[in-house]
């Protein structure tokens, strides 16, 4: 997994990204803004201890990484070059550089609204984020409004149905089907006409449709099936059309929600060291590198809707400081459930909740939700509890947050790592009235980042998914052919 050296383009990406966090940090921070204006796009890092009420804003910026400091991606900054890569004219040179004086504007727009604490839009803006749960919200704000404007997406039409072209819209790993069908729909703005227009290449497999039609029924865990269904594909589009060789990948990417999609790579790693995975299942310490690929949030999607239900109960005294109901699975849950499971009136860990009983208003009056891994890293627990209006307990290890490039999760949310299960109790009411209504009230602000709407609509959780892809591509640069 190490990578020695910048010999390949996503290194370049990744370097340029650093480079643009920090001229952009250079530019927006006078002394006094520090504090917020740290970074501009960073990741949460990976989770090692609680962020609590004790220890929300960082006091310094963080030091910039080694790779910041090389100099030559600077160079992609400038607004009015398309890159100096992009000289011979031919036609497909032509559109390219279109496409990349396009990404130029879009990250000197950026710079600007970073500079000046505003925006600049060419319609009237119905939203506009601000407060403490962004890392930057002029910055987030602007390159959403630059992303509508003009960010395109080519979908590749080989294959067919059903791994090719639709997924799950349902249960837990609906949100995989839900985007590929939004962005099949025919009604996206951000679908390219043509592949020439493209910032990004969608690659439309289905994991969980792979594994649901090729792994059934279930006689083996090897990952052998789906490596070829994937390197087949994208072996027919790397053949057919010049966009995959061309970045090597860097600007292709795939969605999935299945635990297994992390592992598409496994037998055949220099195919896939660029390409963009969009994850449910965002373990850092398995194969996620927040850096290049994308948290997705999962949700549990009831049949024929499109999400938990919201809920808005007024802050009340709840009695029930925190709650859980759920099965054993994996070695978190196994751990809350032996220090917790029916020991406590105030924290509710049930392994099963009785029938009666209304999982989401409970969820809705209670205080803390405890959202801990399972057999992944992710937990469809986290979004429910910000739709219901409860603040979420990030109980995971090396979890990378969805959507962390430009959310401030320490601001809306508790995060306790595993080995500090027994403490639970006496973290949570650590935290004060005070702080505890200061971080109810921002879940109701970021819930509608994690709202899933069809079509879908500005800043909503297709949107983001879409700005995380965005800000990756926004960086990126076709690097000189030799
Ligand atoms: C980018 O801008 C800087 C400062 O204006 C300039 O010195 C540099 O030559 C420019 N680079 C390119 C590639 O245009
Ligand atoms: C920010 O920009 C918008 C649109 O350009 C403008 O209507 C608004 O007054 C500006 N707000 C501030 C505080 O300058
Ligand atoms: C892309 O690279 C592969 C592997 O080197 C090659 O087989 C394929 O023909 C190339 N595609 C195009 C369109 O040139
Ligand atoms: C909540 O409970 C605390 C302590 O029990 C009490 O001091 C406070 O007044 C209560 N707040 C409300 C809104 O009832
Ligand atoms: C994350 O990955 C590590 C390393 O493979 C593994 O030990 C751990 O169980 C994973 N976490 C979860 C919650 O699956």
């Amino acid at each position: 997994m190490a990578e020695v050296g910048c010999h390949n383009i996503n290194c370049l990406l990744l370097s340029a990204s650093l480079a643009f966090c920090l001229l952009v940090w250079y530019l927006s921070s006078p002394l006094k803004y520090q504090s917020k204006l740290t970074i501009l796009f960073s990741t949460f890092p990976p989770n090692s201890h609680i962020k609590t009420s004790q220890e929300t804003a960082p006091s310094s910026p963080p030091s910039p990484p080694p790779s910041a400091a090389s100099p030559a991606p600077l160079t992609s900054l400038n607004a009015t070059t398309g890159g100096d890569a992009i000289t011979r004219p031919n036609k497909r040179k032509s559109s390219l550089e279109k496409v990349e004086e396009g990404l130029a504007k879009a990250r000197a727009a950026i710079r600007e609204a970073i500079l000046v604490r505003n925006y600049t839009s060419y319609k009237k803006e119905t939203f506009v984020p601000r407060g403490i749960i962004y890392r930057n919200p002029y910055a987030f704000h602007q390159s959403h409004i630059e992303m509508e404007k003009r960010f395109k997406v080519w979908v590749y039409r080989e294959g067919e149905p059903p791994l090719v072209h639709g997924g799950p819209v349902s249960n837990i790993y609906g949100i995989e089907g839900q985007f590929i069908d939004e962005m099949e729909s025919g009604k996206s703005r951000f679908l390219a006409r043509h592949p020439e227009e493209a910032h990004a290449f969608f690659i439309p497999i289905s994991v969980a449709n792979i594994v649901k039609v090729l792994y059934r029924p279930l006689v083996t865990y090897s990952r052998d099936q789906l490596h070829r269904v994937v390197a087949d594909y994208v072996g027919v589009v790397a053949q057919k059309y010049p966009y995959w060789n061309r970045s090597n990948g860097a600007d292709h990417f795939l969605i999935s929600c299945h635990d297994w999609a992390p592992d598409i790579g496994d037998s055949n790693p220099a195919l896939f060291n660029n390409f963009i995975r969009v994850l449910c299942n965002a373990n850092t310490s398995e194969k996620f590198n927040p850096r290049r690929d994308v948290s997705m949030p999962e949700i549990n999607i009831p049949k024929a809707q499109l999400g938990p239900p919201h809920l808005d109960l007024p802050p009340v005294n709840s009695s029930i400081l925190a709650f859980f109901a759920g099965g054993a699975h994996g070695y978190i849950r196994k751990l809350l459930l032996e220090h917790w499971k029916d020991k406590d009136e105030e924290v509710q860990v049930h392994e099963y909740l009785s029938k009666e009983k209304d999982y989401f208003k409970l969820m809705g009056e209670t205080k803390f939700c405890l959202c801990p891994s399972g057999y992944e890293v992710a937990s469809p627990r986290v979004a429910t509890a910000i739709s219901v209006g409860c603040v979420p307990v990030i109980i995971s290890d090396n979890y990378a947050l969805p959507f962390s490039d430009v959310l401030d999760w320490s601001e809306f949310s508790v995060h306790i790592p595993s080995e500090r299960i027994p403490e639970i109790k006496r973290i949570l009411k650590g935290i004060s009235e005070k702080k505890y209504l200061k971080l109810q009230k921002r879940v109701r602000q970021v819930r509608r980042h994690f709202v899933l709407n069809r079509p879908a609509k500005p800043f909503d959780v297709i949107y983001m998914l879409l700005h995380s892809v965005w800000l990756r591509r926004l960086n990126f640069r076709v690097p000189t052919p030799s």
